[in-house]
């Protein structure tokens, strides 16, 4: 079976059928069928816009924009039927468009080509994908927030290398996670910028020959700019590749959130317990209780880098303007923004189900942790930091060898490796005021969460 060319839009030049495997290789419908609400609206945009431009009379306008809000509708409720011949999106619409409203609408790709079509469709299905990850993202940075609010108080190892190293509040620690979020909405908010220049009207590469406003089509279209070049605006696709890394950044900080979290629920560190709402069981060990949310969510950052290098890779080196390798540009970008719509919020409802345990927290908490402030308290009485450090490096393995926990060692045993130790250095070992002495704006102190958590308050009510 062969299709016949002559029904293509392209069909006029063509004497022989295209092959069927061929025209199935070329088909992009299976997956650009999605960007039917956007090409509705392009295309009621460019009806009114060459109608203003004397191509269309104002009855044509109405009728073509009364057939194309049909076939909106017909596309939302999924009764629009596809045709074999239907090779895109573009060419269905366009099809069912003519069937509704007869001859006129073979007039609605006067001075258009599928290459600004496609791209401005695109670049408005990008716009609303950045709305709706920032706005995932901004339910996950509620969570941490609302976490960081009900954990106040609460002490935990803070790890460098995996290894503990200084004692922290586990509210800062839940912030720490939500600046990157922050920067990630911000990287969004630019990159949306730069998504907002329309390429409609640029024809297939080299601009409209007919009096088409430009600017006012864009603002039409919700977007901030006509693009300034007909060959850049239906060649790039950058904008694309901005938004997989945006997405493939989000992948990668909720996987370090996601390791850390899987390694606090372990039974070694016993620091939190996930709800069952939030975890799987296993179907051989009765007893298990796995983190798979978290563990499918730092596998996913694996594919969101990959679907980045992807496109990359399509897009490397193609010669201007459109050329067909530019099709493969949807599916990486409609396959990141689906897996992020489910592992944004998913990770927000894990964060609010979560128990905190303050027993094994507090357990981890190691005087050695304090070893810097034991620096720091010689450091206050006059020794330099290096020595200081080399001092109390002495002390831990003084502890160390007799197998007494620094807080417990005696007194004498310090005043062997310094005069400048008294019997205040007890005072050091007292997790609170280590932590309330880095105060400082950024620091650990509760008094400086308390600020920090004030300024994260005000970036999510918005
Ligand atoms: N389905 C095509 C795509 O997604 C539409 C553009 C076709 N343009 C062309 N010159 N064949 O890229």
């Amino acid at each position: 079976m062969e299709q016949a060319s002559s029904k293509k839009l392209w069909g006029g030049r063509f004497s022989e059928n295209q092959n069927e495997l061929a025209a199935e290789f070329n088909n992009s419908l299976p997956f650009d069928f999605r960007l039917g609400e956007m090409d509705v609206r392009g295309s009621i945009a460019w009806a009114k816009a060459i109608g203003q431009a004397g191509i269309l009379t104002a009855e044509e306008v109405e009728d073509l924009c009364a057939g194309l809000e049909k076939v909106g509708e017909e596309l939302s409720a999924g009764s629009l039927a596809f045709h074999p011949g239907d090779e895109d999106i573009h060419t269905a619409v366009e099809r069912r468009l003519g069937e509704l409203v007869g001859a006129a609408a073979g007039k609605l790709h006067t001075g258009r080509s599928r290459n600004d079509q496609v791209a401005t469709d695109f670049r408005l299905w990008v716009l609303q994908a950045v709305d709706n990850v920032s706005a995932d993202l901004k339910v996950v940075q509620r969570a941490l927030v609302a976490r960081a609010v009900s954990d106040l108080g609460l002490i935990l190892p803070g790890y460098t290398h995996l290894q503990r190293a200084q004692p922290i509040l586990l509210s800062h620690w839940w912030l720490s996670h939500f600046w990157p979020l922050q920067r990630d909405c911000q990287r969004l908010a630019e990159l949306r910028q730069r998504t907002a220049w329309l390429p409609l009207g640029s024809g297939a590469l080299a601009g409209v020959p007919f009096a088409v406003n430009r600017s006012a089509l864009a603002d039409s279209l919700g977007f901030e700019h006509p693009s300034p070049n007909s060959l850049d605006a239906v060649s790039d696709r950058d904008f694309a590749a901005e938004f997989l890394f945006s997405a493939a950044l989000v992948g990668v900080h909720l996987s370090r959130l996601a390791e850390m979290l899987i390694i606090f629920s372990t039974a070694e560190f016993g620091f939190i317990e996930l709800s069952d709402a939030y975890s799987t069981g296993s179907s051989l060990m009765p007893q298990k209780k796995n983190p798979d949310p978290l563990e499918l969510t730092r596998g996913k950052a694996g594919m969101l880098i990959g679907l980045l290098t992807g496109l990359l890779a399509t897009i490397k080196s193609t010669p201007s303007a459109y050329d067909k390798d530019l099709q493969e540009d949807k599916s990486p970008v409609f396959q990141a923004a689906d897996n992020l719509r489910l592992m944004l919020p998913v990770m927000a409802g894990l964060l609010g189900s979560l128990k905190a345990k303050p027993q094994g927290m507090q357990a981890a908490l190691d005087p050695a942790m304090l070893a810097t402030d034991l620096a720091d308290y010689l450091v206050q009485r006059g020794v330099p930091f290096r020595q200081a450090h080399h001092l109390v490096g002495q002390i831990v393995r003084r502890s160390q060898g007799l197998n007494i926990p620094l807080d417990r060692l005696p007194l004498a045993e310090y005043q062997a490796i310094s005069a400048h130790f008294s019997s205040d250095v007890r005072e050091v070992f007292d997790f609170n005021r280590a932590v309330n002495r880095r105060k400082e704006i950024g620091g650990t102190a509760e008094e400086a969460v308390l600020a920090q958590l004030a300024e994260a308050r005000k970036l999510i009510e918005v």
